[in-house]
């Protein structure tokens, strides 16, 4: 389990990329997506398999299939530029939500709104949130999934910090963390530092 820094040269240039303030909001939704691509293929590696057999046109050889549904669980409104590009990879996944805000004085999570697709206590949950801050979010999202009876649940982010990863792996060690990066820290304001600042008015240009 713990916390996972994909390293790849593709995943530091994209990142580069969503981290310059001069990348205009189409650059920063093209970079967020091909980001996202990369980390999800990534996170899930470890997919459990079931063998099949597959005819070529030529003869009989064995293949393999993922075994249980894989289920999208973005957290809403960031974590919606990523579902979108990891519906690319798995085009059959279900897409569930969780809607929080945050509390800006005390910097707590402020649940809204859960959907879960059916049968998710069997369902590989990637819950999709581009920034582990301070984790409360990520926590809370995944105390949600748990009790709705979410499994096996990997956590997928861009930017992490060291008080975000360890409340995460605290919290719910038995969820893994994929990201592109872990930065220094986090400021006054709970904004990770340098990071790339708000995900979200970046990639909504609000
Ligand atoms: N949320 C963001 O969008 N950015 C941060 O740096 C922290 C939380």
């Amino acid at each position: 389990m713990g916390c996972h820094v994909v390293d790849h040269p593709l995943v530091r240039a994209k990142l580069s990329t969503l981290r310059d303030a001069s990348t205009a909001l189409c650059g920063f939704r093209d970079a967020l997506h091909e980001l996202s691509l990369l980390l999800g293929y990534e996170a899930l590696r470890d997919l459990e398999e079931e063998i099949t057999s597959v005819q070529t046109p030529l003869e009989i050889c064995g293949g393999s299939r993922v075994r249980d549904a894989i289920f999208i669980m973005p957290i809403l409104r960031a974590g919606l530029g990523m579902a979108e590009a990891l519906s690319e990879l798995l085009p059959d996944a279900p897409i569930g939500h969780i809607g929080m805000f945050r509390d800006e004085v005390t910097l707590e999570p402020q649940p809204y709104y859960l959907r879960v697709p059916p049968g998710i206590e069997k369902a590989n949950v990637v819950c999709v949130d581009p920034m582990l801050a301070t984790g409360n979010s990520a926590v809370s999202a995944i105390d949600q999934l748990k009790k709705c009876g979410a499994k096996k649940i990997r956590l997928v982010c861009v930017v992490g910090c060291p008080q975000g990863v360890a409340r995460m792996t605290e919290a719910h060690p038995d969820v893994p963390i994929f990201t592109a990066a872990v930065d220094t820290g986090l400021n006054e304001r709970g904004y990770i530092l340098p990071g790339l600042g708000d995900a979200g008015d970046r990639y909504y240009g609000t």
